[in-house]
């Protein structure tokens, strides 16, 4: 029954976080999966999440089955967290908004409800994206294409190629946009670009799919949304997937949110109960634990003040890693090589590594980056960096 199964090549992120697992090397650094550790290279359980567990926990009580569509409080919460708490789009009611498994949970559910209203649409990604972009939009039966971002020349963004690429695609073609802390080359667009950009999506009649799993990680939590909230004052139509992965240390739980903003009230609970179908179908309706972490720490004054200067300080170390990874490496890495370490901002930085070169790193110093050259600037710390910096010379070198 099971002989022409062919094995799975298996997935250049997530597998090679289970390399790096079994890997006995006790002098190895993880620097591939986009995951936040601590200066003690710990995945840290954030404060104001255990204070949030503790009292839920002195009140756990029975555990019914959410809602298909998620825990109202949660729903509420990730929409005031993504679109602001005066969203004109929040007020007028045209939000629908979905607890989701995590940002890929959104991302899936967006893509299969696409697909069922859009039959004829191609996908649209940037070159690079996040390798499971492709894999979602084509488990989903779209076709995807991508428009140009990257410019490795100058460790920057190609806008204009960008704007000249999606001015000539097909009205009602899905744009996939990072809203933030673009993964995996840590290069975004400014407002200026956000505003033209959005102009041109609203005038060609594209519809815009952002996908915003760092908001926190790159200028701040509003200033992360710059591109949500533009689309909305532009009155733009779209879809946004946020992750409480990365900003609340939530990897397992699963926390996400699918918004889908729309032109009035019932459109968007014609789309809420097409999700909300969607939901049912698939795994019927999501777990209780994480969303009421995240919805206690959110509405609750303290705790929501002390998971922001959490998510702060964790921006600090960042930006002390990227300061500590160029310092080192200045000696064997120049021009803009060297200063994307600083320019590009959130968790990765694009190396410029060949795969070959991030191939040797594993094997010969046990320091893991994707093939793509994809380094996670978080897993960085004082201790690593000048052997992640000695072991990226010697690659060079030779
Ligand atoms: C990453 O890009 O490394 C993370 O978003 C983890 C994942 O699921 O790929």
């Amino acid at each position: 029954m099971f002989a022409h199964i062919e094995a799975f090549p298996g997935d250049p992120i997530l597998s090679l976080n289970e390399s790096f697992q079994q890997d006995p090397r006790t002098n190895k650094v993880n620097l591939s999966i986009g995951i936040y550790f601590d200066d003690d290279g710990r995945l840290p359980v954030m404060e104001a999440v255990a204070k949030a567990e503790a009292s839920l926990l002195a009140d756990m009580g029975p555990r019914p089955y959410l809602p298909m569509s998620g825990l109202v409080a949660y729903r509420n919460a990730v929409q005031a967290l993504v679109f602001g708490e005066d969203s004109p789009a929040r007020a007028e009611g045209r939000v629908a908004t979905l607890q989701t498994l995590g940002g890929s949970g959104a991302l899936r559910v967006g893509a299969d409800f696409l697909k069922r209203y859009y039959p004829e649409a191609q996908v649209w990604i940037s070159d690079p994206s996040w390798e499971n972009h492709r894999v979602v939009f084509e488990r989903a039966g779209f076709t995807v294409n991508t428009y140009p971002y990257y410019d490795e020349a100058t460790g920057g963004l190609k806008f204009d190629a960008m704007m000249d690429a999606l001015r000539v695609i097909p009205k009602r073609s899905i744009v996939l946009l990072h809203a933030c802390c673009h993964n995996p080359t840590g290069v975004d667009l400014d407002k200026d670009q956000w505003r033209r950009l959005i102009a041109l999506l609203k005038a060609n009649e594209l519809l815009p799919f952002v996908d915003m799993a760092y908001q926190g990680f790159g200028a701040g939590l509003e200033d992360d949304a710059f591109a949500v909230r533009e689309l909305v004052a532009q009155g733009v139509p779209f879809l946004v997937a946020n992750s409480f992965s990365k900003n609340f240390s939530l990897y397992g739980e699963r926390c996400g949110g699918l918004s889908v903003v729309c032109n009035n009230a019932t459109e968007a609970a014609n789309v809420l109960g097409q999700l909300t179908g969607a939901v049912r179908a698939n795994y019927s309706n999501p777990p209780t634990h994480g969303a009421r972490v995240v919805a206690k720490v959110l509405t609750t004054p303290e705790l929501r003040t002390l998971w922001e200067s959490e998510l702060a300080a964790m921006c600090a170390r960042i930006a002390r890693m990227r300061e500590a990874i160029h310092h080192n490496l200045r000696d064997h890495v120049s021009g803009e090589a060297l200063s994307r370490y600083l320019t590009q901002r959130g968790m990765f930085t694009y190396t410029g590594l060949s795969a070959d070169q991030a191939e040797r790193l594993r094997e010969e110093h046990g320091v893991y980056l994707l093939r793509s050259g994809r380094m996670c600037v978080a897993g960085l710390n004082e201790r690593n960096v000048p052997v992640v910096a000695k072991a990226i010379a010697a690659v060079l070198a030779r």
